[in-house]
C-alpha cells in the first residue's frame, strides 16, 4: 500500500517480530527491525543532535571540493543544513522518508561523511551502538503500548532552544 504512514509501517514491523511468546525484543532480534532503524537514521539526518560541528586544521590540506585549508583555521560544518541539501540527499532531501536508508550495502547507512550524525573519523561517537540499541528498544516498547499524537500547543516541526545541541523548546 503506497500511502501508509511512518507510524503504520513501524507498527507493522513491530507486530510482525514481537509475538506473545516473545513480547520484548532480544539483543539478537534488533537487526530485524530495519524500518525502525531507518526511521531513527532519518530522524537524525533531518534533526542531528549535534547540528553544527567543526575541526581545527593542523596541517595544510585541500578539501574534496578543492578548497585549501591552513593550520590554525577552524572548519565548520552544519549537518542541519546538509540534511536538507538536494545536492547531497537528492530532490526529496527535505522530506522525511526512512526508506532512503533501506537496501543500502553498509548496514543501512551510507558513507558516514554523508550521514554524519554520529560524526566520522577518529573522534566519532563512541556511544553510537549503545545509543542506537537504546533508542530502537525504547521506540518498539513505547509504540507497542501507546498511540502518540501532537499536543495541541506543540508545533511541527518544533521550535528549538538556543543550544549547541538540537534541543526542543518545551512549551508551557
Ligand atoms: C542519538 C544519540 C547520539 C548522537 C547523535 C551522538 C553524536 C555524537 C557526535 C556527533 C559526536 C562527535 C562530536 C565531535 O565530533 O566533536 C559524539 C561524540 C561522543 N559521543 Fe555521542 N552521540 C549520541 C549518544 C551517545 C551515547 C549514548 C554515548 C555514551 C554512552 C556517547 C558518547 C560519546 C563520546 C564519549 C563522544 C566523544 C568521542 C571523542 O571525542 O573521541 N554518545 N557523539
Amino acid at each position: 500500500m503506497a500511502n501508509q504512514s511512518v507510524e503504520d509501517l513501524l507498527l507493522q514491523e513491530i507486530n510482525s517480530f514481537l509475538i506473545a511468546k516473545n513480547p520484548i525484543p532480544l539483543y539478537d532480534d534488533i537487526k530485524l527491525f530495519k524500518y525502525t532503524t531507518a526511521t531513527l537514521y532519518e530522524t537524525l539526518r533531518l534533526y542531528p543532535s549535534v547540528p553544527v560541528n567543526g575541526r581545527v586544521c593542523i596541517k595544510e590540506d585541500i578539501l574534496p571540493n578543492n578548497t585549501p585549508v591552513y593550520p590554525g583555521k577552524f572548519v565548520k560544518f552544519n549537518l542541519y543544513i546538509m540534511g536538507r541539501d538536494e545536492k547531497i540527499w537528492g530532490d526529496d532531501a527535505k522530506q522525511f522518508n526512512p526508506k532512503r536508508f533501506l537496501n543500502l550495502k553498509n548496514d543501512l547507512k551510507p558513507n558516514r561523511f554523508k550521514f554524519a550524525s554520529f560524526s566520522g573519523g577518529p573522534r566519532s561517537c563512541v556511544g553510537e551502538q549503545f545509543a542506537t540499541l537504546e533508542i530502537i528498544i525504547l521506540t518498539i516498547m513505547l509504540l507497542k503500548e501507546f498511540k502518540f499524537e501532537l499536543a495541541s500547543d506543540q508545533k511541527s516541526p518544533p521550535e528549538f532552544k538556543d543550544s549547541i545541541l538540537l534541543m526542543i523548546k518545551i512549551l508551557s
